[in-house]
């Protein structure tokens, strides 16, 4: 196994106004890398904001700020956004950090001299809140096909880096590796749209943006959004400066995770970026799917009057991050779009965090308090059931972990909450409360609580990256903090006669009405 995890997220644009849509990769990525901490595995988790370009400028002019003191204020509240849904990464990068923009015109400069960043010129329509140029058949009625807003020609003299030279190689690279870019439909859509129809040079500079990093050899040139932006992944990690020490730890990246409508800067331009700078690849690009709001991705660059409500930071205080967190893991395919409900997160909370799981460690709990005195019993002779339970809890440990190679967090969650579930339903049958009963019946009793705290302690080992705080809650209650999986195989991990922790209501039942009720109110 190897025993290193890099993965990352997009840099952020930084903002005060990010949504659980927004939070959804960061959200995914913390899984993942807690998932690998918990393999053992030593993990770099980056994240980070994306602070240069026209529009920033723009912002921090409208409310009379620097770009500086406008950024700083941002970044502030997204860490506090991170920090609330228990983010944990373990480097924050700026764009803006001296670090990376040295290291940023030292690639520039590279490419030039290697002959793969050349001097011409461009002309387009130019959309300004988007930093984007559209082509004449790009345009939607003459206007920005992302956002809709006016557009204007322009021609300027600018760097090209030489990105249609990179149409076979990254056909090589799709075709060689097909783990490079998941999910599998991703590719064809690459391959189709940018890569057969011919690659074309991309601009990499501009002279009419100042808010950026300027060109080493020719200044009035600022580097341009991607030459900036996608190095990141390698300046974190001390790529270009003195000292590269975790970039030749950690790189190439295990998974850059992704929205997919930046897959074609990650899937296409940055590999070509890093094949021209002689670097090795990252093994995996994911696109995961959008969150839909009503249909609508809420795009960056348009308002949304939704009803429902999106802000993190009004709905973990009233939740609990756990609960944000695993409606998203669950409701949203991993890899797909999905639509996003408040109703539907509230109805998961209580069927499936409150009814199954926060059930099942309650009734198990006092079980254990009034038969055993809160003392964890010792197992003896099994019974069909028991082993029933057993083998089900052993099958979906597994295809947990084989999702989660997958990075598939969907059926990874999924599959503990069917252990959950068994555990449930095991208790209907074998009756502990009827057991305690019989005469000699204490030894029986003892077997099967013994075997739910352990299937609970097994659920909650799986569980712990997705809902990190209830999960150890448990955790602590039952004895057990390991750090790393352990004993996921075997109905042994508890050591008997450790008096059980008390243990609040892990997710106390919802009215949901009342509750939509509620945040109608507090989202005004
Ligand atoms: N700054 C660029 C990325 C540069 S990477 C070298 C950017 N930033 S972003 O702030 O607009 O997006 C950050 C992440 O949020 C992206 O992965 C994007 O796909 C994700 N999401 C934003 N809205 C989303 C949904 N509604 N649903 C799921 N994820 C979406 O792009």
């Amino acid at each position: 196994m190897e025993d290193k995890f890099y993965i990352t997220t997009p840099i952020y644009y930084p903002s005060n106004k990010l949504t659980i849509g927004n939070a959804y990769t960061n959200i995914i990525c913390d899984a993942l890398a807690r998932w690998n901490r918990k393999l053992g595995k030593e993990v770099f988790y980056l994240t980070g904001t994306d602070e240069h370009g026209q529009k920033i400028s723009q912002s921090a002019q409208a409310v009379g700020k620097s770009e500086k003191e406008y950024l700083d204020n941002m970044v502030e509240d997204t860490k506090a956004l991170w920090e609330l849904l228990d983010i944990s990464y373990d480097k924050f990068i700026r764009t803006t950090d001296s670090y990376h923009e040295k290291a940023v015109q030292k690639i520039f400069t590279q490419l030039y001299k290697t002959g793969y960043i050349y001097k011409g010129s461009y002309k387009g329509w130019y959309c300004t809140p988007c930093e984007s140029f559209w082509t004449e058949s790009q345009l939607k009625d003459g206007k920005c096909p992302d956002c809709g807003r006016e557009v204007k020609f322009q021609e300027e003299e600018a760097y090209f880096f030489k990105l249609s030279e990179f149409g076979d190689k990254l056909l090589k690279l799709y075709n060689d590796h097909p783990e490079f870019l998941q999910p599998k439909s991703r590719v064809n859509e690459m391959v189709n749209n940018f890569i057969k129809p011919g690659l074309n040079d991309l601009c990499v500079s501009r002279t009419s943006v100042k808010w950026g990093v300027p060109v080493e050899f020719d200044p009035k040139h600022t580097i341009y959004v991607w030459i900036d932006a996608l190095p990141n992944y390698i300046t974190a990690l001390g790529y270009g400066s003195e000292d590269d020490g975790l970039f030749k730890k950690f790189w190439p990246a295990d998974i850059h995770v992704i929205g997919k409508e930046i897959v074609r800067f990650h899937a296409v331009i940055w590999p070509a970026i890093l094949m021209a700078l002689g670097l090795e690849l990252p093994k995996t690009v994911y696109g995961h799917g959008w969150l839909l709001f009503g249909g609508d991705k809420l795009s960056k660059s348009k308002e949304t009057n939704s009803a429902e409500c999106i802000d993190p930071r009004i709905l973990v205080p009233e939740y609990s991050s756990d609960a944000v967190r695993y409606y998203l893991y669950r409701e949203i395919p991993f890899g797909y779009d999905g639509n996003y409900s408040t109703e539907s997160l509230l109805n998961r909370f209580n069927a499936d965090l409150s009814n199954n799981y926060g059930n099942l460690v309650s009734r198990t709990f006092s079980m254990v308090k009034k038969y055993c005195d809160f003392a964890i019993p010792k197992l003896s002779d099994l019974t069909d059931d028991d082993k029933k339970l057993q083998n089900l809890v052993e099958q979906e440990v597994n295809n947990t972990i084989d999702y989660m190679k997958h990075y598939d967090v969907t059926k990874a969650t999924a599959s503990i909450f069917n252990i959950f579930t068994e555990a449930n339903t095991y208790i209907q049958k074998v009756q502990p409360w009827a057991v305690a009963k019989e005469e000699n019946g204490q030894a029986r009793l003892g077997t099967i609580l013994r075997l739910l705290l352990e299937t609970i302690r097994i659920g909650s080992e799986l569980f712990e990256p997705f809902a990190p705080n209830s999960s150890r809650k448990v955790l602590s209650a039952l004895g057990t903090e390991d750090k790393i999986f352990k004993n996921l195989d075997n109905f042994n991990g508890l050591q008997t006669g450790f008096k059980l922790n008390n243990l609040d209501i892990l997710f106390p039942r919802l009215d949901v009405k009342a509750e939509l009720e509620k945040l109608a109110n507090l989202s005004k």
